[in-house]
């Protein structure tokens, strides 16, 4: 074979779907199954109501959408929306860890499916750290509520305001939670479903108490910066969606995979995108929109109309929905480690289970210090941006791996079919590349510096390391000397 005919095959190898479902069983897999629908359902919504509700709807509201955010997260949610169809149909087939980095290598390819695997680390990690940042904004709004007032150096990101040094918050929650997940998985769902009742109740409060205070003729002009301003505003606020498919990352700690992972993907992506529409015509209809704040849109528009010990409640409820965003953020980044380290494109470590807690504890550790630093050094917007941009391009990929599939390996059994193949994932996949035509050129740029830092991690490591490849190569042999 040519060394590009080589090149080419290792690229476009596939992980067989059959060989993934294997791994998802509980013997090879080593992890525990614990979970339920509900729990899982708990779990997206853990995952979904957080910064991107509490924080960058102020953003987008006041400086590109206005009222029509609404409509910013119609358009959002519906890209979601098909995506999520897409998701259902391969967490339902293939119920491991690794969520569409697995899919995508069984359906595209080793090399997208390490692009993938790779993109994801801009959701989940990136994107943890935009909540803590997000989280720690919260805190201070409470501690100065009760009078206490920390010093502007420990608590913002180098930069970000005059004499700031470092957002020790955000660094020590990323810690916390981390510890947390380190310990296990059943401890970590409980401690997430109380978390996500207070959350829904202060949500719910929002919405019942703020509509008593809208008057409509804040709503007008609906759309003050027209089309262009929908789709900046729905290109920002996909962040308040991110989290759904972070369901699908538990699948092998899942008891009956195939009918929770559909319900709890799908339940919890509708739920939110309900919440959202309403909250935001509340919130646009309170205030008027250019009068909306950045740090804290939700709190400081009841504070604005008087109603202080509301807005100190919402406060508190933000923080308890940034953490729980945070720990399946986390929680997502090292399983997703702990797939692609299984098949030999990260070093072993990623994939070792701890004795006693039976978590992947070394991605665990690394992501939490990783995801802690940046949270402590960086600014919230551009890194929500980030995340965005590599998330959609996951939701791109898993689309068209739906679509591939049905035709590449028609037969293997789906519990769940999304529905109207090919127009769904087409839908998808238009909406979503839509949505990342709206982002900045420098995040485009910072998205493929990440890429191209990838690829050569690849082409280094692992695309010789690659567990199928492996495999391949002692069938061949195999077959050589028969
Ligand atoms: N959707 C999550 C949030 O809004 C990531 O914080």
């Amino acid at each position: 074979m040519s060394d590009s005919a080589r090149l080419k095959s290792q690229m476009f190898r596939r992980k067989p779907a059959a060989t993934l479902m294997a791994e998802a069983d509980d013997e090879a897999s080593g992890l525990k199954r614990a979970l339920g629908a509900l729990d899982l359902t708990m779990l997206g919504i853990g995952a979904i109501v957080g910064a991107g509700i509490f924080v960058l709807t102020g953003v987008a509201a006041a400086e590109y959408a206005g009222p029509a955010i609404v409509l910013s997260f119609v358009v959002s949610g519906f890209a979601c929306a098909m995506a999520a169809l897409c998701y259902a149909e391969f967490a339902a087939m293939i119920p491991v860890a690794g969520s569409a980095y697995s899919y995508s290598y069984a359906t595209m390819g080793e090399l997208v499916g390490w692009i993938i695997g790779w993109d994801l680390v801009l959701e989940y990690a990136v994107g943890a750290a935009a909540v803590a940042v997000g989280w720690s904004g919260y805190l201070r709004i409470i501690l100065e509520g009760l009078g206490v007032h920390l010093p502007v150096a420990l608590t913002h990101a180098p930069g970000s305001v005059p004499g700031a040094i470092i957002d020790l918050p955000a660094l020590l929650i990323v810690l916390v939670i981390s510890a947390i997940l380190y310990v296990g998985i059943s401890e970590s769902a409980r401690f997430n479903s109380i978390i996500v009742a207070i959350k829904l109740i202060v949500i719910g409060m929002v919405i019942v108490v703020g509509a008593f205070y809208v008057k409509p003729a804040n709503w007008s002009p609906f759309a003050p910066m027209g089309w262009g301003g929908v789709m900046k505003g729905a290109a920002v606020i996909f962040f308040a969606y991110i989290g759904f498919d972070a369901v699908s990352t538990a699948a092998e700690e899942v008891v009956d995979p195939k009918r929770d992972l559909p319900l709890g993907i799908l339940g919890s992506l509708f739920a939110c995108t309900l919440l959202y529409i309403l909250v935001a015509g509340v919130l646009t209809g309170m205030v008027p929109s250019r009068e909306i704040e950045l740090n804290a849109p939700l709190a400081s528009a009841f504070v604005i109309r008087g109603l202080n010990a509301i807005s100190g409640i919402i406060s508190l409820g933000a923080v308890a929905g940034l953490t729980s965003v945070l720990l399946v953020l986390l929680l997502g980044q090292s399983r997703v480690f702990f797939a692609v380290s299984r098949d030999g494109l990260l070093p072993p470590a990623f994939s070792r289970i701890h004795p006693q807690y039976r978590t992947p504890y070394i991605p665990t550790t690394i992501t939490g210090i990783a995801v802690g630093v940046t949270a402590a050094l960086l600014p919230i917007q551009e890194i929500a941006e980030l995340t965005n941009i590599g998330t959609l391009f996951a939701f791109v990929l898993v689309c068209a791996g739906v679509w591939i599939l049905r035709h590449i390996e028609p037969d293997l059994k789906r519990p769940f079919h999304t529905p109207l193949v090919p127009m769904v994932p087409i839908l998808g996949m238009f909406f979503c590349a839509y949505l990342m035509s709206s982002l900045p050129a420098v995040t485009w740029i910072r998205f493929f510096v990440w890429m191209v830092i990838g690829l050569a991690i690849y082409f280094s490591y692992g695309r010789f390391h690659s567990r199928v490849a492996h495999e391949d190569a002692s069938a061949a042999a195999r077959a050589s000397a028969d």
